[in-house]
């Protein structure tokens, strides 16, 4: 690549979604159902609530030492991909700029324009005061997934880690909640997000070009300084 390309290239505004962002959201979104999947096949062994078991036709893995290995495996991956999403987010800064500041005003009107089918999201670049809770409700909730599945999978070794869920039963319920928080999340995420195709595509291809500033689209100003 010749000298002067280089420079170009390097000169070019980021994009909306970086490349690492939209690696670590598409494998931490299989990993999620995958995770869900086998998840469930393992609660239909020994179920909390008599009432609840999960059809086969929507869990994953033909019996429940099955599911584990695939839970198991997925764990990690689910792990490492959290925790590189977790330090960029926070080095680069793009948590700072994309998901603060939270205003419950903002929120509570942003919820009430959703419920009446009338919340705006024209400009991609920056999340509405529902999106900013949403993601951060739901990295806090994947920390206290992991937590709670550290304390199942290890109560001996993690048993300061269990004690703080009340002991094992409670971290096996706090477990199986948090599970259902991420799965509502799921739902209301992937239907804003087929409600605005435009936000689909900008998570595959990267979307607009932004400040790196700000992380929002150029304003005219910064536009005609960066060309
Ligand atoms: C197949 C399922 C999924 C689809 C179709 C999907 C789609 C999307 C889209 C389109 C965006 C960009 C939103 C925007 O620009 O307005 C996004 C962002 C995001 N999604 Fe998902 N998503 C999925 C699964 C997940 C899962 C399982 C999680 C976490 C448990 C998740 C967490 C996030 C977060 C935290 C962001 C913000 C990322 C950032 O800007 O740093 N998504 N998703």
């Amino acid at each position: 690549m010749s000298d002067t390309r280089a420079k170009s290239d390097h000169a070019r505004p980021p994009r909306l979604h970086p490349l690492p962002i939209r690696i670590m959201h598409w494998i931490n979104a299989v990993t999620i159902i995958v995770m869900i999947g086998s998840g469930w096949k393992i609660y239909n062994d020994e179920v909390i609530f008599g009432w609840l078991h999960f059809p086969q036709e929507v869990v994953l893995g033909i019996w429940a030492q099955h599911a584990l290995q695939w839970h198991f495996a997925a764990m990690w991956v689910f792990t490492l991909n959290g925790l590189a999403y977790l330090v960029y987010g926070l080095v680069t800064g793009r948590f700072r700029r994309k998901l603060l500041p939270i205003r419950p005003r903002e929120v509570i009107g942003e919820v009430i324009d959703a419920l009446r089918l009338r919340l705006k999201h024209d400009d991609l670049t920056v999340y509405n005061a529902v999106q900013r809770v949403l993601y951060l409700g739901v990295i806090v909730l994947c920390i206290l997934q992991l937590l709670s599945g550290l304390a199942i999978w290890k109560p001996v070794q993690f048993q300061e880690l269990t004690a703080l869920f009340t002991g094992f039963q409670g971290a096996r319920l706090a477990h199986f909640l948090f599970m259902a928080g991420i799965v509502l999340f799921l739902v209301v995420h992937v239907c804003l997000a087929l409600m605005v195709p435009r936000t689909l595509v900008a998570m595959v291809t990267g979307g607009p070009e932004v400040d790196p500033e700000t992380g929002a689209a150029p304003t005219p100003q910064t536009a005609i300084s960066s060309s």
